[in-house]
């Protein structure tokens, strides 16, 4: 009944553990979510002025598909003044979230016969962009000791003469892994020398704990075929704002112009006056966020590696963890087999309460995935909750 480009794409696995913690909250049972992809903060009130400010004014009618001038320029100055990126107008486009920005680029640039280097383990809709264009999502293993590089010895085996792009996410959701210099430089040496688009999805530049942030595209000078692409809504706590742009040479921003005309028509005018002040206005709040998080982020690697059997390396970005769970794969709990990662994270649900997302749905079977944007509180609870089950796992 449906189109064949349908059965190419999976439900997002993050967005149904959402769904199920919701539906166990509405019975009124004590659920603890880690699995939101999400700050627990509200939006900065200077945000919501602003939007309020939008709404009185009558900024509430379509806006240029790209999104408006102002708010490319306050995306100028922005990426100017965080990420030492000089670029104009032109190479902006402004979309509904950075993953609307992200299959906007993928719909325009890859199809059918062409190939797209994914690092593994990867954000859910990484390869579903991919595939639903036509193109074939190229897995690369990446180094868990080494906050998730690339495998560079696989990465070379894997380019071939299909390879059209390759996607970079650092901070990466699932690890919170933050690559080094030396790693990003060797990867956009190795794009540049295949001719590869390079996209960088930098949605958590801001959250990076232990070392300084650098834009992927601060690494060459050529960068004709980089593709920057950042959010309002992990760094504003403005998720549900949709706010995402792109950033990158004028051409293939107009193509994306194009396709986004046919669309979406436009991003939502009022949150587009907000991103103006999220942006370009006080940006104490960042850094307070940020601060936060680095402080239950050492809190939950500690709880985690003090569980036995648990092994969870210190992740320099973003707000998961991510730690391997392989001792419990094959054992057994009340007489029942844990075959897989997926079966730990649902015995923690239905015994626990606790909501997880298990590493199968990025790639990465040993593992799963905790989002520490929940309270000091809760991440406390939820580790007594892991230690009170995981010791009856024989
Ligand atoms: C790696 C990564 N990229 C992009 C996004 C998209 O965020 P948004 O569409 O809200 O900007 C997310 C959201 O979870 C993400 O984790």
């Amino acid at each position: 009944m449906f189109t064949k480009r349908l059965d190419r794409i999976q439900p997002s696995a993050t967005l149904e553990m959402t769904a199920k913690a919701a539906e166990l909250k509405a019975k009124g049972i004590d659920v603890l979510n880690l699995s939101v992809g999400e700050p627990d903060f509200n939006t900065p009130d200077n945000i919501i002025q602003a939007a309020k400010n939008a709404i009185d004014n009558g900024k509430t009618k379509y806006t240029t598909g790209s999104g408006i001038l102002e708010l490319k320029e306050a995306i100028c100055t922005k990426i100017k003044r965080d990420n030492n990126l000089e670029y104009n107008n032109s190479n902006i486009i402004v979309s509904c979230g950075g993953k609307h920005a992200l299959y906007n680029a993928c719909q325009v640039l890859f199809e059918k016969g062409d190939e797209v280097i994914i690092f593994s383990p990867y954000w859910v809709s990484f390869p579903d962009f991919v595939s639903i264009t036509g193109a074939t999502p190229i897995y690369v293993k990446t180094i868990a000791s080494k906050q998730y590089e690339p495998d560079f010895t696989e990465l070379k085996e894997k380019l071939s003469s299909k390879t059209k792009g390759i996607i970079i996410n650092s901070p990466s959701n699932p690890t919170g892994g933050v690559w080094s210099d030396e790693a990003i430089k060797k990867t956009i040496d190795l794009a540049l020398e295949n001719d590869l688009w390079v996209f960088s999805d930098e949605c958590y530049e801001q959250l990076v704990y232990d070392i300084p942030f650098k834009s992927i595209a601060t690494f060459t000078n050529k960068r004709d075929k980089v593709l920057t692409f950042q959010s309002c809504s992990k760094t504003y706590a403005m998720t549900g704002w949709r706010i995402g742009y792109t950033v990158g040479e004028a051409q293939v921003i107009k193509a994306m112009g194009k396709l986004q005309g046919q669309s979406t028509s436009c991003p939502n005018s009022i949150a587009q006056y907000a991103a103006i002040e999220a942006l370009i206005g006080n940006q104490s709040q960042v850094l307070e966020m940020a601060n936060i998080f680095k402080k239950r982020r050492d809190l939950i690697v500690n709880s985690l590696n003090s569980i036995k059997h648990i092994t969870c390396d210190m992740p320099m970005g973003a707000f998961y963890v991510f730690p391997n769970i392989k001792f419990f794969i094959g054992k057994e709990y009340k007489g029942n087999k844990i075959k897989s990662a997926s079966d730990l994270s649902l015995l923690l649900l239905k015994e626990k309460f606790v909501v997880t997302v298990s590493g199968d749905a990025f790639g990465a079977p040993e593992n799963i995935r905790f989002s520490y944007a929940v309270s000091e509180q809760t991440i406390n609870k939820t580790m007594e909750r892991i230690e009170s089950l995981f010791s009856l796992i024989k």
